[in-house]
């Protein structure tokens, strides 16, 4: 685990980008990224003007699309400079307007207070260690009224298998409990907190991603479909054993 918690620049490098965007659909970097993003916007209750902040927008995918088919006026906030300049490159090629990324870490970066009227973020918070401060900083930024969805792996259980903890360990992962999630929410000061367990959609992302693989014809290197192939198994096995879970969060601030 390095020591600030924050993901390498080796995880995201050009050809892991590459690799990853290939499975998971252009301008995204994670599974089911536009299924979730389409839940989220009902969940948000996105209108048209909505100020939403979008933490570790990656390449800008669920960004891209709150400004574009919610007319949202998104902020899309990443702490690596690659992705950073990446989603920036891809919103000036795109020339979209209501969409702003900006450079930092969540914990860190001086956003104003009760800024947004959403936030949002997928399956970046497995990178960040002190989940309790993660929730304050959400409740600081949310406006009163305003509402946060977010979804991430989640541990099935406070210890899992060698395999799970050593894929975790080895990913750099600080995986949370649901109920310690819905405890920090509650803490924090968050109400109204609805949470969904989307494991068996992730399952079967998994399988049909590996479908997808194994059909693959010289699109990818074969090195880079046996590291997809194997990861994607051992995620299904972490999964299968009840270790670990996908999960969605919905709270709302309500004053
Ligand atoms: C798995 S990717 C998901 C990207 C995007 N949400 C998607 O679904 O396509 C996780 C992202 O979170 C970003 N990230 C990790 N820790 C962060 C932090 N502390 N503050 C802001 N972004 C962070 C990473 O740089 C990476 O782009």
């Amino acid at each position: 685990m390095p020591k600030n918690g924050l993901p390498t620049q080796e995880q995201y490098s050009h050809e892991s980008l590459t690799r990853y965007e290939w499975i998971f659909g252009k301008d995204f970097l994670s599974s089911g990224a536009p299924e979730v993003a389409s839940h989220a916007a009902k969940a948000l209750d996105l209108r048209p003007g909505a100020r939403v902040l979008d933490i570790g927008s990656g390449l800008g995918g669920a960004a891209f699309f709150f400004a574009e088919a919610y007319s949202a006026q998104v902020t899309g906030l990443d702490v690596l400079p690659q992705m950073h300049a990446e989603a920036q490159r891809r919103g000036n090629e795109r020339n979209i307007v209501n969409v702003a990324f900006i450079l930092g870490d969540v914990l860190s970066v001086p956003l104003p207070a009760a800024q947004f009227d959403a936030v949002y973020s997928k399956d970046s918070f497995l990178h960040i260690q002190d989940k309790q401060k993660l929730m304050q900083t959400l409740f600081r930024l949310v406006a009163p009224g305003g509402r946060i969805f977010f979804t991430d792996y989640l541990r099935g259980r406070a210890f899992g298998s060698q395999e799970f903890e050593t894929y975790a360990a080895d990913s750099q992962y600080s995986l949370a409990t649901v109920e310690q999630y819905v405890e920090q929410l509650r803490v924090a000061g968050f109400q109204n907190i609805v949470t969904g367990d989307w494991s068996e959609r992730l399952t079967e992302i998994l399988r049909e991603d590996i479908a997808k693989l194994r059909a693959c014809d010289s699109v990818l290197a074969t090195a880079d479909v046996d590291y997809l192939i194997d990861r994607w198994e051992l995620k299904l096995r972490c999964l299968h054993s009840g270790d670990m879970k996908w999960g969605s969060f919905e709270a709302r601030r309500v004053k």
